[in-house]
């Protein structure tokens, strides 16, 4: 496939990141997740982290102007050049519109956006047993479902791994209904354009990525055909 757009669609907890780690170590493509990218501007204590954090931490929306910008020059960069994979962008109308809009002035078309299909029970599982990474954001683990060898350490870069201040029942509660009022309608969107995957998000993590990797192949297939 000449070039690889990918979007990971999905309620919070779907495994979005789980997945875009394994697609970033399989395509080494830039992977650009606006969660982690606001959680490592709330830590650096930039002005960007400073406006973010309060949205974050009651499970709202950042403004979309904010997000918009801060993923526009990202997929303007050179790194880009070859394709990207974005998790938890876009997340409303006006951010998957901009995003078209972006992609147009680039030359370029989204291959396809990947919905991670799981039940809002199996949400509230996942998250409250969910640990991350303090130093890099993007190591996931639980507690249960795919837990670190050894307690509390992660297993890639040896960090602390903590509880998402957003990780608290009633955040997610609150994320899962404006995942359903804002988000859920891009699944349409996307439809209409053609591109929606979905996959069974409540398979195992390896199971999902097998999925995954059978879909872009298919897709590959059908590019050369
Ligand atoms: P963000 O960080 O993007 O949160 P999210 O979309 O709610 O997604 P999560 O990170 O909670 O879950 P995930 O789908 O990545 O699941 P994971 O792989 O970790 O956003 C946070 C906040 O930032 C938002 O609330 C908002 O304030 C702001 N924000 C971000 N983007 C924005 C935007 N575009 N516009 C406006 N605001 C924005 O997996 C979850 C757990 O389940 C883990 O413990 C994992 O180990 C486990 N797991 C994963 N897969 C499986 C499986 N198959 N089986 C069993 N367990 C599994």
């Amino acid at each position: 496939m000449s070039e690889l757009n990918l979007i990971l669609l999905g309620p919070p907890g779907s495994g979005k990141g789980t997945q875009g780690e394994r697609l970033q170590t399989d395509f080494r493509l830039p992977y650009y997740a606006t969660g982690d990218i606001l959680r490592a501007a709330v830590r650096d204590g930039t002005k960007l982290g400073r406006e973010a954090k309060e949205y974050m931490d009651r499970g709202d929306l950042v403004p979309d102007e904010v997000i918009i910008a801060m993923i526009s020059d990202r997929i303007e960069s050179p790194e880009a050049a070859d394709g990207f994979i974005l998790d938890g962008f876009p997340r409303t109308s006006a951010q998957a519109e901009a995003l078209d809009a972006e992609m147009d002035q680039l030359g370029k078309r989204l291959t396809a956006a990947i919905l991670i299909e799981v039940s809002d029970e199996e949400v509230v599982r996942r998250l409250s047993g969910r640990r991350t990474c303090a130093k890099e954001g993007s190591h996931i683990f639980h507690v249960e479902f795919d837990p670190p060898s050894k307690e509390g350490v992660c297993d890639v870069c040896g960090g602390k791994l903590t509880v998402r201040d957003d990780d608290k029942p009633e955040v997610v509660r609150y994320r899962l209904g404006q995942y359903h009022d804002k988000t859920e309608p891009l699944i349409a969107y996307y439809e209409d354009k053609g591109i929606l995957r979905r996959v069974d998000g409540q398979l195992t993590p390896d199971e999902v990525a097998d999925r995954i990797r059978a879909l872009l192949a298919t897709l590959q297939m059908e590019e050369q055909l």
